[in-house]
């Protein structure tokens, strides 16, 4: 299931910064993103053969499959692998050079066939300003976390309304948890994990630094009962360390009442 990307290595904090200044889904970051996700996010690798598995049971001919917070294009492609024919994927992501390098990756993906079995747009666009269509499947593939706080629930209800009956919602996330030691020993083995990728204390004190207010985590919790404050039945499919996969799902019209 490789992904069309061909990316230089991370280094973005192997220099000491004077100040470091909040993270940014910016060129630089873009430039370096694939390499930058699998080193630092332990089961990343399975998230995406989750996305592609998920997409196979879930996605129903003639509705759009989303991936929002796309940046460039690795849960598309995963997705797009699995589809049923007659289905859409809108792939969004509000960073423009994200959107610029994901188009690309897209385009390479979608020139390996004669006649490209699904139709995929990628859009540069803010969540909160999407309307969408009628969807069996949204994924968001460590995406919420950098949604602010307080329109976390507004945007889960809207993907619930906007979910076929028999959909999901596939969410990946980082999490916290509701006793701060084991926070705070999931966050050593997460450390580990990435001095285990090469990354040195220095790279990972700043990019912590950069991240704080950025990154903002909620527990496994909190990410339940908002699914269940919208009619969502959700499930814990995978957790590395303190990195979670739910799958969230409307009930079939068949099951209703
Ligand atoms: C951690 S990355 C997602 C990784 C990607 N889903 C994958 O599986 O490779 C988060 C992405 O969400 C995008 N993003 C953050 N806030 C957003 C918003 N409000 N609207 C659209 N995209 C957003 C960022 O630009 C970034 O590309």
């Amino acid at each position: 299931m490789a992904t069309p990307l061909n990316q230089d290595a991370d280094r973005i904090y192997v220099e000491e910064y004077k100040l470091v200044t909040p993270f940014r889904f910016d060129e630089a970051v873009a430039q370096v993103f694939d390499n930058m996700i699998s080193r630092s996010v332990p089961g990343y690798a399975t998230t995406l053969e989750l996305i592609n598995s998920t997409a196979a049971l879930y996605a129903q001919p003639g509705t759009c499959c989303y991936d929002l917070g796309c940046s460039l294009g690795a849960a598309t492609v995963a997705m797009a692998n699995a589809l049923p024919e007659h289905c859409r994927i809108v792939a969004v992501d509000n960073s423009a050079a994200m959107v610029e390098r994901c188009t690309a990756n897209i385009g390479e993906y979608q020139r390996q066939y004669d006649q490209p079995r699904t139709e995929i747009d990628v859009i540069e666009a803010d969540l909160s300003h999407i309307d969408f269509q009628p969807a069996s499947i949204i994924v968001m593939n460590y995406t919420l976390q950098f949604i602010p706080s307080e329109h976390r629930a507004d945007l889960i209800a809207k993907l619930a309304a906007a979910l076929v009956s028999g959909g999901c919602l596939l969410i990946s996330e980082k999490v916290h948890f509701n006793d701060a030691a084991t926070t705070e020993r999931m966050r050593k083995l997460h450390e580990n994990y990435k001095r285990q990728q090469g990354y040195s204390d220095l790279e990972i004190a700043q990019k912590r630094t950069a991240l704080e207010n950025v990154l903002v985590t909620d527990t496994e919790s909190t990410h339940h009962e908002r699914f269940k404050a919208v009619g969502l039945t959700s499930d814990l499919i995978a957790r590395h360390l303190n990195f979670v996969t739910l799958l969230a799902t409307k009930p079939s019209d068949s099951n209703e009442g």
